[in-house]
Order: C-alpha cells, then structure tokens, then sequence
C-alpha cells in the first residue's frame, strides 16, 4: 500500500484519456496531472528540444513526491524512451504497452499508426511493432491538424473542420487496426471511428499505457489514495479547466492551479 500520487503529464488536454483510463482502473488513486500547455504543441519541436522538456517535466512530477509516473504523451515516450525508462522513479510510456497490444490484432492486413510529427519522424512506434510482426504492413501518418483542433474545442464528430481532417486518413481505409499514438487523437475517437467504418479496430495508446501502470501498482502492492486530484497547467488555468470538466464529465468544475512555462531552450 503506498498512498503517494502518481504523476500524469502531457503538452495539453491529450493526457486526459490516460486520466480517464486510470480513474475507471483505480479509482482510489490520488492523481496529479500536469498540462504543459504554455510550451503546446509538443508535436513540432526538434527531438534534442523534446528530451529536454521531458527531463523537465519529469523533474516537475519528481518534486510532487510521486510514486510513479505516466507520460501520457506519445511525442515524448517514442523521443525519450531512454529517460523514462532510467528516471530515478518508475516511469511509463504510451508507446511500449500500446505496441505490444498492436501486435495481438488479429488479421494480416495493414496496421496503422497515427501521432504527431515528431513521434513519426522518430520512427520508435514504428521500428517496435516492425519487430514484433515482421510480416504485417505497417501505415504510419503525421496528423498535424488534429491536437490544435482538440485544442481549440473542435472535439464534435460532426465539426466541420474536424471532418476535414479526416479527410487526411484516407491512406489507413481498410487497415485491420489503428493505433492512436497521440493521447489527444483519443478525445477525438468517434470521428475517427465513423471516418474508417467498423472493419477498423481502434486502440488508444494511453489506455494501454495505464494498464501497464496499474499492473505494476498491483503487482508491488502499491496501490493506494482517496482519489485526490491536483491539476496543474503552464497555459492558462480557466480555460484548461473548462476544457478538462467537460472531457472528463465532472459536473463541477475542476480547479486547475497555473504554473510558469519551464524555459524549453535552443529548438
Ligand atoms: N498528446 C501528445 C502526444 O501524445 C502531444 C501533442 C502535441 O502537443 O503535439 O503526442
């Protein structure tokens, strides 16, 4: 039993789903979350910036005293893996867990990866499935325009801008399964679902992410809390908290407590 939070992060609302996910899992846990919303998008930065802003923000949750981590962010599991893995407290990704569930889909047609730009340029999601099924077709697409139109409150499937954007997957038509490799592309899962019809199985990285994390808390028997929550934003705090209540269907508003950027230096 270890009443100790654990520590959630993400560039902005995408981490939520893994919050969501975790609070159906262990309700119990006390939670931190933090959004790193005054440095979003994480998606375009260079990967030498993105392994310093990782080393930060898992500095942050350290000093919150938590006794693991989530980092509900595909751009800094697949640029970063080698920090998370050797950061001083047990720290999970979204990538390894959700690869590893890929490779259980069934069929032999075409699997498909969606994330951002940074996370498809460093080819981790891809190169990890490759090795698990080396036989299988893989897709993997950058999808640019989806996180500020999450951001930006463009969440509805029938949004016209977020129907336009959809438009971006034709590629994947067909494929057996789609891996959503950015934790933001979850809050948008019903469009995605209705624009690649039902032969399509949808799986969310940072649902799997927290079930590796859950099994490990059980596992050690380091489960334990009373279901607090702290949120914390470097963005503006009303606006994440509007944002967050209605994602995660509080019918009281959370409290958010604003945090200064951390300085991401040279990109
Ligand atoms: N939600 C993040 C991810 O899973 C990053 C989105 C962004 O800031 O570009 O990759």
């Amino acid at each position: 039993m270890d009443n100790r939070p654990i520590g959630i992060f993400d560039s902005g609302l995408g981490g939520l789903t893994a919050v969501k996910a975790l609070r159906q899992l262990l309700p119990e846990e006390n939670l931190i979350y933090f959004a790193d919303s005054g440095r979003l998008p994480y998606g375009g930065r260079s990967r030498s910036q993105l392994r310093r802003m990782a080393r930060q923000d898992l500095d942050l949750m350290a000093s919150h005293g938590v006794k693991a981590v989530l980092v509900a962010c595909g751009t800094v599991s697949s640029n970063a893996p080698d920090l998370l893995e050797e950061n001083a407290i047990p720290t999970f990704g979204v990538m390894k867990a959700s690869v590893e569930a890929m490779a259980r889909m069934p069929g032999t047609g075409p699997l498909g990866i969606i994330a951002t730009e940074a996370t498809i340029r460093s080819g981790a999601f891809e190169a990890a499935l490759r090795e698990l099924c080396p036989d299988r077709p893989i897709i993997a697409l950058p999808c640019p325009k989806l996180v500020p139109l999450i951001e930006f409150g463009h969440i509805r499937p029938d949004d016209p801008l977020l129907q336009e954007a959809m438009d971006d997957l034709a590629p994947l038509r067909g494929a057996d399964a789609l891996l959503l490799g950015c934790t933001h592309y979850g809050i948008v899962a019903e469009a995605i679902r209705q624009a690649l019809g039902p032969h399509t199985r949808l799986l969310e990285a940072s649902g799997c992410g927290a079930e590796a994390l859950r099994d490990y808390l059980v596992r050690r028997d380091l489960t334990g809390g009373q279901g607090q929550e702290l949120f914390l934003t470097s963005g503006p705090a009303e606006e994440f908290q509007a944002a967050a209540s209605l994602f995660l269907g509080r019918g009281r508003a959370i409290a958010a407590r604003h945090i200064p950027p951390m300085e991401a230096g040279e990109p």
